[in-house]
């Protein structure tokens, strides 16, 4: 190989082509299929190469060039595509009670006694897609993702021969329809057949076997893989022809797309549970799995005027077939500790299949729990799991107990560092006191810090958080942070590896390209939002709502440390979904000085972003606090109550000082009373409407 300075203009740019085209189809190799077809040495050969050309010829730079290419790989396979409409999922229910409570929520929420359209959907068990529309011709399609952002899928979905490419003339210049791509039944089972012969990889179940099929970075695999649709919603449209879930249905099959001919819309309840037999009866049946019914406010007005809690849509809900059982044997009780000290028993089993899914532990919940059914190792048990929840022992079958069994004992010391174990009264979980010197809460912390609603590490899994642990490579959350300096040379003063650096890439199971990728993806998280922050300190009872919550009301960090340091907690016991006990548990979160030192260590390496609220600023009603009194006329109380948060409203339950406006409604009682003696402004409901308004 000729040496760089040697090299003519117009052999650079050759060889600069060529590298492009090496490097990528190396990408390729190592990303699609996690086998590499270069060696790290080549691979890095390649790159080195690549850069002293582009040294010596910064003119001759491509447009494509390999070093330009920053982190996206590891993060996502894929490009991303931000959903412009997020795209939710479904409350869950299990039973015909509960979907006859979310009916009667439904019209409580819109004051209606008369029945309600529902469009009762099987909820077909694949994944979801979106797919774009501009003047009638597709232009891109994405998956879920998060709801928030997806994965580019559009030339995969272009191979799925029952997606419409062009629709005829008449169709909203933008349109997003959405739905569920999966593999039918037949061609999952000829599909695992083929792999079996040729000794590849088999897949779980049709689900996995439709999701490995889709996101294939290479679409021709896609191609040649069955996949089917169903189109069942749409996201971004810009002029909706439809004012019922039916008559989207009709437009849809005029467009081409497929629709689930056993869409159905019920009148009733009773019309609701007979369908629901009905889909029972012949699920197994169908050429595809379905994991339940969907039950959709038919009207599109009344949806809109139910409109949506953080996650789902208060107009629909997944009714889910009832959990799948077996019966097998628990072979031991394991407990295990959480991040904040919980001790939680696990069951390990003898593996057994349930509904397809190979089972082989299951919850034990808690202490008084393995009492209450008496469960003990060596029993014969019937398991169950529905959907994605955690296996579970539902009874004993004591007439197979063995002879020999005893009653289990729960620990008192933690298993994991040998700490006392407590449990407080009236608290149903027993906690190790180890603290952070407790191995296992501290590992669980930092797995929950990475985790994918918090700073979402790709790259740093469990398994590599618990051996980097173990080697004393990350002992806090904010090691992570000087990984990339302590990788290379000069050591640091908390760990003295001297000159000699970790160098990742010397472990099994590591090379060069996936430390590399590694730092990629926690450099591009040294910029967070606050929400993702809050949530990542893992406070005791603090899920990512709650932290959005937090995130909305304080709007910056500073501001929500300074105040819980203070031990200030007005502002935060008045924030609607936050109680006592958690308030307390986060004022106690920030006045524990090894969570300070935690944070302020991390923030000399994180930037954590202002909240930016998107709830509307510009309305009148932003940032009021107000109340709502009597009998409202043109909308129920939770309808106002939505429509008040909305324009960025508080809506407290009572009357006082810190109340900006009290609506009242026919027959106002003490409430408009107390308003007028502290003089705060009434409105009526008309008044409060028009204020929404604008
Ligand atoms: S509607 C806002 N309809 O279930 C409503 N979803 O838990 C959005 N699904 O992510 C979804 N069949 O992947 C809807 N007929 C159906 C469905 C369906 C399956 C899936 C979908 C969604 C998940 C929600």
């Amino acid at each position: 190989m000729k040496d760089v300075k040697d090299l003519s203009p117009l052999e650079a740019a050759a060889e600069l082509a060529d590298l492009a085209k090496k490097i990528a189809a190396a990408d390729n190799a190592y990303y699609q299929n996690d086998a590499p077809d270069l060696t790290d040495a080549e691979y890095d050969a390649l790159k080195h190469r690549n850069t002293a050309i582009e040294a010596m010829f910064p003119d001759l730079v491509r447009a494509d060039s390999p070093s330009k290419r920053v982190g996206a790989a590891v993060q996502s396979k894929f490009n991303k595509i931000e959903h412009r409409f997020p795209m939710l999922s479904l409350g869950d229910v299990f039973s015909i009670a509960e979907v006859e409570d979310f009916v009667l929520g439904v019209k409580r929420f819109l004051n209606m006694a008369e029945d309600i359209d529902f469009m009762a959907e099987p909820k077909i068990d694949g994944l979801s897609f979106a797919a774009r529309y501009e003047k009638g011709t597709f232009v891109s399609g994405a998956t879920r993702g998060d709801g928030i952002v997806g994965e580019d899928i559009t030339e995969n979905l272009k191979t799925l021969k029952q997606l419409p490419l062009l629709l005829p003339a008449g169709v909203p210049e933008v349109l997003e329809v959405r739905g569920e791509v999966y593999m039918a039944k037949r061609d999952f089972l000829a599909l695992n057949e083929r792999n079996a012969a040729e000794k590849k990889k088999l897949f779980a179940n049709p689900r996995n076997a439709a999701a490995g099929s889709l996101r294939q970075l290479n679409p021709k695999i896609t191609a040649e893989r069955k996949l089917s649709l169903w189109a069942y919603t749409w996201g971004e449209v810009s002029e909706r022809q439809w004012n019922t879930q039916e008559e989207f249905f009709a437009k849809l099959k005029e467009w081409g797309f497929p629709v689930n001919p056993l869409n159905k819309v019920c009148h009733s309840l009773k019309e609701i549970e007979d369908n629901f037999k009905h889909i029972t009866e012949i699920r197994a049946e169908l050429p595809y799995d379905i994991d339940g019914v969907v039950y959709k406010v038919n009207s599109l007005d009344l949806q809109n005027r139910l409109g949506f809690l953080t996650r789902t849509p208060r107009w629909a809900i997944a009714h889910k077939f009832p959990a799948e059982q077996a019966l097998t044997r628990i072979n031991d009780i394991r407990i295990q500790v959480g991040r904040t000290g919980a001790l939680t028993p696990v069951a390990d089993l003898e593996p057994v299949n349930v509904g397809g899914v190979l089972v082989s532990h299951a919850t034990l919940h808690n202490e008084d729990e393995i009492k209450r059914k008496d469960i003990r190792v060596g029993d014969m048990v019937v398991v169950q799991r529905a959907g994605d929840v955690i296996p579970q022992v539902v009874e004993v079958k004591f007439d197979k107990r063995p002879a020999d069994s005893v009653p289990f004992e729960f620990p008192v010391i933690c298993p994991e560092c040998g700490a006392h174990a407590i449990r407080e009264e009236d608290e149903a979980i027993r906690r190790c006191t180890g603290g952070l010197t407790c191995p296992a809460q501290a590992k669980e912390r930092i797995k929950h810090f990475v985790s994918k609603e918090a700073f979402d590490i790709v790259g740093l899994g469990d398994k590599v958080v618990e051996a980097f642990y173990d080697d004393g490579i990350i002992k806090h959350p904010a090691d992570i942070f000087t990984l990339e300096k302590r990788n290379g040379g000069a050591g640091d003063d908390l760990f003295s590896f001297g000159d000699e650096g970790l160098h990742l890439e010397r472990r099994a199971g590591w090379g060069k390209l996936s430390v590399d990728n590694l730092f990629k993806a926690i450099n591009a998280r040294r910029t967070i939002s606050l929400p993702r922050f809050i949530y990542a300190l893992g406070i005791s009872q603090v899920g990512s709502a709650t932290a959005l919550l937090l995130a909305q009301n304080y709007g910056t960090f500073d501001a929500l440390q300074a105040e819980m340091s203070a031990r200030e907690t007005a502002k935060l016991v008045a924030i609607d979904g936050i109680g006592g006990e958690m308030g307390n548990d986060i004022v106690e979160f920030f006045n524990e000085q090894h969570n300070i030192s935690e944070i302020n260590k991390l923030r000399e390496y994180v930037n954590v972003e202002e909240f930016v609220d998107e709830r509307r600023t510009d309305s009148e009603l932003s940032g009021k606090t107000v109340v709502f009194t009597g009998t409202l006329e043109k909308m129920t109380r939770l309808e106002a109550k939505a429509l008040a948060q909305k324009c960025g409203a508080k809506v407290a339950g009572s009357v006082s000082a810190h109340t900006d406006y009290v609506i009242v409604g026919a027959d106002a009682g003490s409430k408009a009373k107390k308003a007028a003696e502290l003089g705060i402004k009434i409105l009526t409901e008309a008044e409060f409407m028009e204020m929404a308004k604008k």
